[in-house]
Protein backbone atom coordinates (compact mmCIF):
# COMPACT_ATOMS: atom_id res chain seq x y z
CA UNK A 1 0.00 0.00 0.00
CA UNK A 2 1.31 3.49 -0.95
CA UNK A 3 1.76 5.87 2.36
CA UNK A 4 -0.96 8.60 1.58
CA UNK A 5 0.33 10.61 4.50
CA UNK A 6 2.08 13.89 3.27
CA UNK A 7 3.83 15.61 5.78
CA UNK A 8 3.15 19.71 5.43
CA UNK A 9 7.12 21.05 6.51
CA UNK A 10 5.93 24.82 7.49
CA UNK A 11 9.06 26.09 7.98
CA UNK A 12 11.59 28.57 6.17
CA UNK A 13 14.58 26.98 7.09
CA UNK A 14 15.92 24.12 5.43
CA UNK A 15 17.65 22.69 7.96
CA UNK A 16 14.66 22.36 9.98
CA UNK A 17 12.82 20.72 6.88
CA UNK A 18 15.71 18.30 6.21
CA UNK A 19 16.05 17.45 10.29
CA UNK A 20 12.28 16.43 9.89
CA UNK A 21 12.25 14.88 7.13
CA UNK A 22 14.68 12.78 7.60
CA UNK A 23 13.18 11.70 11.01
CA UNK A 24 10.20 10.70 8.62
CA UNK A 25 11.82 9.51 5.88
CA UNK A 26 10.05 5.64 5.29
CA UNK A 27 6.80 6.41 8.09
CA UNK A 28 5.51 8.77 5.72
CA UNK A 29 4.29 9.20 2.00
CA UNK A 30 5.68 12.49 1.10
CA UNK A 31 6.20 15.82 2.39
CA UNK A 32 4.76 18.99 1.73
CA UNK A 33 6.39 22.39 1.06
CA UNK A 34 4.61 25.91 0.05
CA UNK A 35 5.26 29.35 -0.29
CA UNK A 36 6.70 30.01 2.73
CA UNK A 37 9.64 27.70 2.10
CA UNK A 38 9.73 28.49 -1.46
CA UNK A 39 10.26 32.15 -1.02
CA UNK A 40 12.65 31.86 1.53
CA UNK A 41 14.95 28.78 0.01
CA UNK A 42 13.67 28.64 -3.68
CA UNK A 43 14.84 26.43 -5.55
CA UNK A 44 17.69 24.98 -3.76
CA UNK A 45 15.78 24.69 -1.15
CA UNK A 46 13.29 22.21 -2.81
CA UNK A 47 16.32 20.18 -4.27
CA UNK A 48 17.74 19.80 -0.45
CA UNK A 49 14.96 18.45 0.49
CA UNK A 50 14.45 16.54 -2.18
CA UNK A 51 17.80 15.02 -2.26
CA UNK A 52 16.46 12.76 0.85
CA UNK A 53 14.37 10.59 -1.91
CA UNK A 54 10.71 10.75 -0.74
CA UNK A 55 7.75 12.32 -2.45
CA UNK A 56 7.32 16.24 -2.64
CA UNK A 57 4.17 17.98 -2.71
CA UNK A 58 5.21 21.57 -3.87
CA UNK A 59 2.14 23.79 -3.31
CA UNK A 60 2.41 26.81 -4.87
CA UNK A 61 -1.14 27.52 -5.90
CA UNK A 62 -0.09 29.14 -9.39
CA UNK A 63 -2.85 31.70 -10.77
CA UNK A 64 -1.44 34.23 -13.85
CA UNK A 65 -1.91 34.34 -17.76
CA UNK A 66 -1.69 30.98 -19.45
CA UNK A 67 1.86 31.83 -20.91
CA UNK A 68 3.10 32.48 -17.21
CA UNK A 69 1.87 30.04 -15.53
CA UNK A 70 3.36 27.52 -18.33
CA UNK A 71 6.73 29.04 -18.14
CA UNK A 72 6.63 28.58 -13.93
CA UNK A 73 5.52 25.31 -14.33
CA UNK A 74 8.51 24.04 -16.82
CA UNK A 75 10.63 25.40 -13.94
CA UNK A 76 8.42 23.44 -11.15
CA UNK A 77 8.78 20.75 -13.53
CA UNK A 78 12.53 20.54 -13.34
CA UNK A 79 12.52 20.35 -9.32
CA UNK A 80 10.80 17.11 -9.69
CA UNK A 81 8.04 17.11 -7.35
CA UNK A 82 5.99 14.74 -7.36
CA UNK A 83 2.22 16.73 -6.87
CA UNK A 84 2.29 20.38 -7.12
CA UNK A 85 -0.91 22.60 -7.76
CA UNK A 86 -2.56 26.03 -9.58
CA UNK A 87 -5.66 27.67 -8.92
CA UNK A 88 -8.95 26.75 -10.84
CA UNK A 89 -9.71 30.17 -10.36
CA UNK A 90 -7.18 30.97 -13.22
CA UNK A 91 -9.62 29.41 -16.09
CA UNK A 92 -9.42 26.17 -18.56
CA UNK A 93 -6.95 28.20 -20.59
CA UNK A 94 -4.35 28.67 -17.86
CA UNK A 95 -4.74 25.17 -16.03
CA UNK A 96 -4.46 23.33 -19.91
CA UNK A 97 -1.37 25.88 -20.55
CA UNK A 98 0.23 24.87 -16.96
CA UNK A 99 -0.34 20.77 -17.43
CA UNK A 100 1.09 21.04 -21.02
CA UNK A 101 4.08 22.34 -20.03
CA UNK A 102 4.64 20.70 -17.63
CA UNK A 103 4.17 17.30 -19.34
CA UNK A 104 6.41 18.52 -22.13
CA UNK A 105 9.54 20.05 -20.13
CA UNK A 106 9.16 16.41 -18.39
CA UNK A 107 9.31 14.30 -21.46
CA UNK A 108 11.82 16.86 -22.42
CA UNK A 109 14.13 15.66 -19.53
CA UNK A 110 13.35 12.12 -19.38
CA UNK A 111 11.32 12.11 -16.05
CA UNK A 112 8.01 11.86 -14.79
CA UNK A 113 5.87 14.92 -15.07
CA UNK A 114 4.48 16.38 -11.62
CA UNK A 115 0.38 15.41 -10.76
CA UNK A 116 -0.81 18.89 -11.26
CA UNK A 117 -3.92 19.59 -8.90
CA UNK A 118 -6.34 22.20 -8.52
CA UNK A 119 -7.07 24.55 -5.93
CA UNK A 120 -10.71 25.83 -5.98
CA UNK A 121 -12.26 28.01 -3.20
CA UNK A 122 -9.63 28.50 -0.22
CA UNK A 123 -10.87 27.80 2.91
CA UNK A 124 -10.59 31.17 4.20
CA UNK A 125 -13.40 32.65 1.72
CA UNK A 126 -16.92 31.95 2.96
CA UNK A 127 -20.14 33.04 1.12
CA UNK A 128 -19.93 36.83 2.37
CA UNK A 129 -16.19 36.95 1.21
CA UNK A 130 -17.10 35.64 -2.33
CA UNK A 131 -20.39 38.01 -2.59
CA UNK A 132 -18.14 40.58 -2.04
CA UNK A 133 -16.30 39.80 -5.12
CA UNK A 134 -19.57 39.22 -7.41
CA UNK A 135 -19.85 35.09 -6.57
CA UNK A 136 -23.32 34.69 -5.23
CA UNK A 137 -24.69 31.49 -3.49
CA UNK A 138 -23.24 28.48 -1.39
CA UNK A 139 -19.52 28.31 -1.25
CA UNK A 140 -20.11 24.39 -1.99
CA UNK A 141 -21.33 25.25 -5.55
CA UNK A 142 -18.65 27.56 -6.62
CA UNK A 143 -16.03 24.77 -5.19
CA UNK A 144 -18.10 22.32 -7.65
CA UNK A 145 -17.98 24.27 -10.38
CA UNK A 146 -14.64 25.08 -10.48
CA UNK A 147 -13.65 21.44 -9.72
CA UNK A 148 -15.76 20.32 -13.32
CA UNK A 149 -13.66 22.80 -14.89
CA UNK A 150 -10.44 21.66 -13.72
CA UNK A 151 -11.47 18.13 -14.61
CA UNK A 152 -12.43 19.64 -17.91
CA UNK A 153 -8.84 21.22 -18.02
CA UNK A 154 -7.47 18.24 -17.18
CA UNK A 155 -5.98 18.19 -14.61
CA UNK A 156 -4.76 15.18 -12.46
CA UNK A 157 -6.52 16.24 -8.98
CA UNK A 158 -7.66 18.51 -7.04
CA UNK A 159 -7.20 19.69 -3.65
CA UNK A 160 -10.06 20.10 -1.10
CA UNK A 161 -11.30 20.70 2.74
CA UNK A 162 -12.46 17.38 4.68
CA UNK A 163 -15.66 18.76 4.22
CA UNK A 164 -16.34 19.13 0.42
CA UNK A 165 -14.35 15.84 -0.37
CA UNK A 166 -17.50 13.71 -1.00
CA UNK A 167 -19.37 16.51 -3.15
CA UNK A 168 -15.82 16.58 -5.04
CA UNK A 169 -15.32 13.30 -5.80
CA UNK A 170 -18.98 12.61 -6.95
CA UNK A 171 -18.84 15.76 -9.27
CA UNK A 172 -15.07 14.78 -10.80
CA UNK A 173 -15.61 10.77 -10.73
CA UNK A 174 -13.12 7.81 -9.12
CA UNK A 175 -9.85 8.85 -11.70
CA UNK A 176 -8.80 12.32 -9.69
CA UNK A 177 -6.76 12.36 -6.80
CA UNK A 178 -8.52 13.89 -3.80
CA UNK A 179 -5.81 15.42 -1.76
CA UNK A 180 -7.37 17.08 1.59
CA UNK A 181 -5.54 18.58 4.41
CA UNK A 182 -6.94 19.94 7.56
CA UNK A 183 -6.79 16.33 8.70
CA UNK A 184 -6.47 15.15 12.83
CA UNK A 185 -5.88 11.91 14.02
CA UNK A 186 -8.70 11.34 16.86
CA UNK A 187 -6.61 12.03 20.25
CA UNK A 188 -4.85 15.18 18.03
CA UNK A 189 -4.70 18.53 19.11
CA UNK A 190 -6.77 20.79 16.74
CA UNK A 191 -4.49 23.70 17.06
CA UNK A 192 -6.10 26.67 14.71
CA UNK A 193 -7.79 24.20 12.64
CA UNK A 194 -11.44 24.48 13.29
CA UNK A 195 -12.89 22.06 11.19
CA UNK A 196 -11.28 19.19 10.79
CA UNK A 197 -11.47 15.52 10.40
CA UNK A 198 -10.19 11.90 11.56
CA UNK A 199 -8.41 10.43 8.75
CA UNK A 200 -10.77 7.56 8.66
CA UNK A 201 -13.82 9.94 8.19
CA UNK A 202 -11.18 11.51 5.68
CA UNK A 203 -11.14 8.21 3.57
CA UNK A 204 -14.60 7.23 3.97
CA UNK A 205 -15.81 10.46 2.11
CA UNK A 206 -13.11 9.68 -0.94
CA UNK A 207 -9.82 11.21 -0.13
CA UNK A 208 -6.95 9.90 -1.87
CA UNK A 209 -3.89 11.65 0.16
CA UNK A 210 -4.03 13.55 3.70
CA UNK A 211 -2.24 15.99 4.16
CA UNK A 212 -1.10 16.64 8.16
CA UNK A 213 1.44 18.96 9.38
CA UNK A 214 1.32 19.60 13.03
CA UNK A 215 0.02 16.91 14.63
CA UNK A 216 3.11 15.49 13.66
CA UNK A 217 5.90 18.11 13.11
CA UNK A 218 4.82 19.51 16.71
CA UNK A 219 4.54 16.72 18.72
CA UNK A 220 7.46 15.55 21.29
CA UNK A 221 8.44 12.30 19.06
CA UNK A 222 7.34 13.19 14.82
CA UNK A 223 8.80 9.51 14.21
CA UNK A 224 6.25 7.85 16.57
CA UNK A 225 3.19 10.16 15.79
CA UNK A 226 3.95 9.57 11.98
CA UNK A 227 4.08 5.58 12.89
CA UNK A 228 0.30 6.27 15.56
CA UNK A 229 -1.61 8.03 12.19
CA UNK A 230 -0.30 5.43 9.26
CA UNK A 231 -1.30 2.93 11.65
CA UNK A 232 -4.83 4.39 12.00
CA UNK A 233 -4.80 5.11 8.10
CA UNK A 234 -3.67 1.65 6.91
CA UNK A 235 -6.44 -0.06 9.24
CA UNK A 236 -9.64 2.05 8.04
CA UNK A 237 -8.27 1.61 4.18
CA UNK A 238 -7.94 -2.76 4.79
CA UNK A 239 -11.78 -2.37 5.78
O1 LIG B 1 -0.51 21.75 10.73
P1 LIG B 1 -1.69 21.40 9.88
O2 LIG B 1 -1.99 19.91 9.86
O3 LIG B 1 -2.89 22.23 10.19
O4 LIG B 1 -1.19 21.77 8.41
C1 LIG B 1 -2.00 21.62 7.31
C2 LIG B 1 -1.32 22.11 6.06
O5 LIG B 1 -2.29 22.17 5.03
C3 LIG B 1 -0.71 23.49 6.17
O6 LIG B 1 0.42 23.55 5.31
C4 LIG B 1 -1.80 24.39 5.68
O7 LIG B 1 -1.33 25.57 5.12
C5 LIG B 1 -2.46 23.53 4.61
N1 LIG B 1 -3.88 23.85 4.38
C6 LIG B 1 -4.85 23.77 5.37
N2 LIG B 1 -6.14 24.07 5.11
C7 LIG B 1 -6.50 24.44 3.91
C8 LIG B 1 -5.56 24.52 2.90
C9 LIG B 1 -4.24 24.22 3.17
O8 LIG B 1 -4.55 23.44 6.50
N3 LIG B 1 -7.75 24.69 3.69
Amino acid sequence: MINPIFVALDTTQTGKAAVLAAKLEGLVGGFKLGLEFFTAQGPAGIEAVGHLGMPLFLDLKFHDIPNTVAGAMRGIARLRPAMTTLHAQGGIEMMRAGIDAARDEAAKLGISPPKVLAVTVLTSLDEAALAAMGVNGPVLDHVLRLAERAAEAGVDGLVCSSHEVAAVRKAVGPDKLLVVPGIRPAWGDFGDQKRVMTPREAYDLGADILVIGRPITSAADPAAAARDIAGEVAQCRSK
